[in-house]
């Protein structure tokens, strides 16, 4: 199923999510938005704690509401700061997107829609446990 991007509403969703962020900590809020091969979006904010390293950083928020919502593959995802720009996920947050993307899935970033093949290069993924 072909399904086309709407990466303005992408953005859209992406600061609407962060707006509902829990970062009292570091004050850093994020919001990210994917669009799912049949078409649904999926959300998440991060979720900070008392004992700092348990964060939940906004993608972790995205996979669950992916999963939880029904599966599927992400095609295309916006990640955000508190500002609305565009936001570059951290290491273990790339390999949470390969891990449902895979090489394909763009990541809009501030030159444009970049693939996870060039935002995670040579990435370790299921296909390697095969
Ligand atoms: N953060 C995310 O939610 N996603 C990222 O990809 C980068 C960092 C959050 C974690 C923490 O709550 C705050 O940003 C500052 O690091």
């Amino acid at each position: 199923m072909s399904t086309s991007i709407n990466w303005d509403l992408l953005h859209q969703e992406a600061r609407a999510i962060m707006s509902k962020a829990y970062a009292p900590y570091s004050q850093f809020p994020v919001g990210v938005a994917g669009l799912v091969n049949d078409g649904r979006i999926v959300r998440g904010c991060n979720v900070e704690n008392a004992s700092y390293g348990m964060t939940l950083c906004a993608e972790c928020g995205m996979i669950s509401d992916l999963i939880a919502s029904g599966g599927g593959k992400l095609i295309a995802v916006v990640c955000v700061d508190g500002s609305g720009n565009f936001l570059s996920p951290c290491g273990r947050c790339r390999q949470l997107l390969f891990e449902h993307g895979g090489k394909d899935m763009l990541l809009m970033t501030p030159d444009g829609p970049s693939p996870m093949s060039t935002i995670l290069p040579w990435a370790f993924g299921p296909e390697d446990l095969k």
